[in-house]
């Protein structure tokens, strides 16, 4: 394979965070250690590790060391594994398979399972709280924990979660939709390249802003996409269950506009996104190749 910059950075990205969560994740000796076991499974089983990566590319466009944003890059993939490890629960999505493996609670057991999400969700505060390698200050860090929290919870992602179950019952619209899927999906996406960009204390306003719009905008084409395969990839290739929605009954982008227009969809926050780089150009021309080729992977990615 040829390997691009793009390709290098993100498989250097991957195995950083997953040393970065090995070591801040309790020993599957501790006690109790199912517990902990599961924590391990969900966060340290593959997964593209997207959001990490955009920590580190935020981080990268600021001259931020990596050992620093080891720490927002590994909050990050644990409050998102906790999502995951909630959203395959029976309750919820009941889905048996999740990057290629048994969902946490078919690998442990459903009281575990919502544990283990628990459990994460609290790490990601406390290791942004007291982590020595996060060498910030502590107003820094407290923007950063602000960020992520509001992002996790009824303003993001529980709270699009919630609204992901209310839809079951309902008719939706597309705006509806949109916002379902900004919360749900879209809010984590903007606090990984938040909180690498906080991370440098470098940042200037007019810079937040702009890496915000573009993170909006892939945040949301990521769950389009997500929903584009989910009709017409397989399990195999996803590693999770495909046709999951249909099963459910979702409504997403293409059961509501089709999957052409999906794509138009996608493709045009793809171009939104790369427009919203503009400011960032002139100082940064290296970082901004990095966000451009992250934008056309979101769109045109096959799992
Ligand atoms: C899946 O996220 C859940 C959504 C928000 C669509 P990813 O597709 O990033 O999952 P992993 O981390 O690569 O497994
Ligand atoms: C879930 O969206 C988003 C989360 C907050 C986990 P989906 O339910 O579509 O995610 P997948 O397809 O199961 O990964
Ligand atoms: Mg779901
Ligand atoms: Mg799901
Ligand atoms: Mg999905």
């Amino acid at each position: 394979m040829n390997r691009t910059p793009f390709v290098e950075f993100w498989s250097h990205s991957q195995a950083r965070v997953r040393e970065a969560l090995d070591v801040r994740l309790s020993s599957p000796q501790n006690s109790p250690q199912k517990l902990h076991q599961a924590m391990r499974y969900a966060c340290l089983n593959g997964g593209k590790r997207l959001r990490a990566t955009l920590v580190y590319a935020a981080g990268g466009l600021f001259n931020t060391p990596g050992s620093v944003l080891d720490v927002p890059a590994s909050a990050l993939e644990m409050i998102h594994a906790y999502s995951l490890i909630h959203d395959d629960l029976p309750a919820m999505d009941d889905d048996d398979l999740r990057r290629g493996n048994p969902s946490c609670h078919k690998a442990f057991d459903e009281a575990t399972a919502i544990l283990a999400g628990d459990a994460l969700q609290s790490l990601a505060i406390e290791v942004l709280a007291n982590d020595p390698a996060l060498n910030v200050d502590p107003s820094v860090r407290l923007q950063m924990i602000s960020h992520l929290s509001h992002s996790s919870g009824t303003e993001g992602m529980a709270g699009g979660q919630g609204l992901d179950l209310d839809a079951e019952q309902r008719a939706l619209d597309l705006d509806a939709l949109t916002t379902i899927h900004k919360k749900k999906t879209g809010a984590l996406i903007q606090s990984a390249v938040a909180l690498g960009a906080l991370a440098s204390n470098k940042a200037e306003p007019f810079q937040l802003q702009a890496l915000d719009h573009y993170a909006e905008t892939i945040g949301l084409a990521f769950q389009v996409v997500d929903d584009i395969l989910d009709e017409t990839s397989t399990t195999e290739s996803l590693g999770k269950p495909a046709g999951s929605d249909r099963a459910m009954n979702k409504i997403t982008y293409p059961s509501l506009i089709g999957l052409d227009s999906a794509r138009r969809q996608a493709d045009n926050l793809r171009d939104e996104a790369l427009t919203s780089l503009d400011p960032l150009r002139t100082s940064h021309s290296g970082g901004v190749a990095l966000f451009e080729s992250l934008a056309h992977f979101i769109v045109d990615r096959t799992h």
